[in-house]
């Protein structure tokens, strides 16, 4: 009886894991160009000037950052260190965890990993989906981190977002519907949908889009900072591999010419 009743637990688990992912907020996709320095120089600046007031990055260098991104180090001194810390210091903060944990309810987590451990899709919805919700401490709640304790700090880029119903277009088989006679977009009503309340934030929509995949572009870079350095390692390998063979080939031949 009781190995009947594990294989039945056993056997619905996966149907479990199912209803979790069906309920799970769809994650943007965005596409990470590591070698783009501009989207990495404007990503550090909107992660320092936004972020390090609560978040550090303490696995990371200032000065490593520097090298890496090719910002000058007065430049980075001058307008991305906030803490008075020296070009060699690690990304730490002022902010004590446990204070923090006061504050916010859960401290905020170490950043330098966060991109390995959530995904870039992830964090760039994350970090677009706050919304108003009266009933949260702060007065936002998020789509992909339900009941979260972080505060929405971009809203003055992004502008107020708000949830509820609008007319939104029809899409089937991941095409948008058109009215066949009039050329209009086919709509019906949905709810649960974010709207942007126009002329609240600084930038536009695009803007704000553009703003995120530049800061999540800094964060996968920071859970990873060899990898542009392994990529161009990789291709003197394979240079290095394809120069050998000919040595290697010409050696062989000399070897079997006694043979044959
Ligand atoms: C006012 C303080 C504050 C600021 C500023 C802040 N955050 Fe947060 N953040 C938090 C707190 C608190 C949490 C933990 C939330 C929880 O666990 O409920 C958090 C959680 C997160 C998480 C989820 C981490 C995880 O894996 O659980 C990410 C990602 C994140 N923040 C990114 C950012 C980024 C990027 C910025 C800058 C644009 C930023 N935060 C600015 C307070 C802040």
């Amino acid at each position: 009886m009781k190995k009947q009743f594990l294989a039945l637990i056993l056997a619905v688990l996966p149907a479990f894991a199912l209803a979790q992912a069906a309920l799970e907020y769809p994650n943007d996709h965005v596409d990470i160009d590591l070698t783009d320095k501009a989207a990495l120089q404007d990503g550090a600046r909107t992660f320092a000037n936004y972020c390090m007031g609560c978040h550090s990055a303490k696995f990371q260098r200032y000065e490593r950052v520097a090298k890496d991104l090719g910002i000058p180090e007065q430049v980075m001194l001058e307008n991305l260190v906030f803490t008075g810390a020296k070009i060699g210091e690690h990304m730490k903060i002022g902010m004590q965890p446990e204070q923090a944990k006061v504050w916010f309810g859960a401290p905020p987590p170490d950043l330098t990993l966060v991109a390995r451990v959530r995904g870039a899709d992830w964090i760039y919805t994350y970090l677009r989906t706050f919304y108003e919700d009266p009933a949260r401490p702060w007065g936002v709640n998020n789509k992909v981190f339900p009941n979260v304790g972080m505060p929405n700090v971009l809203v003055g880029l992004q502008g107020r977002q708000v949830i509820g119903c609008k007319q939104v277009q029809v899409v089937e088989n991941g095409k948008k519907q058109f009215d066949p006679l009039t050329g209009a977009p086919i709509t019906h009503e949905a709810c649960d949908q974010l709207t942007v309340v126009p002329k609240t934030g600084t930038q536009s929509e695009a803007e704000f889009d553009e703003t995120i995949k530049n800061l999540v572009t800094f964060l996968e870079y920071s859970a990873n900072p060899v990898k542009l350095e392994s990529q161009r390692i990789g291709v003197y390998v394979l240079l290095y591999l394809a120069f050998f063979f000919v040595f290697a080939y010409l050696l062989k031949r000399e070897y079997w010419k006694d043979v044959h």
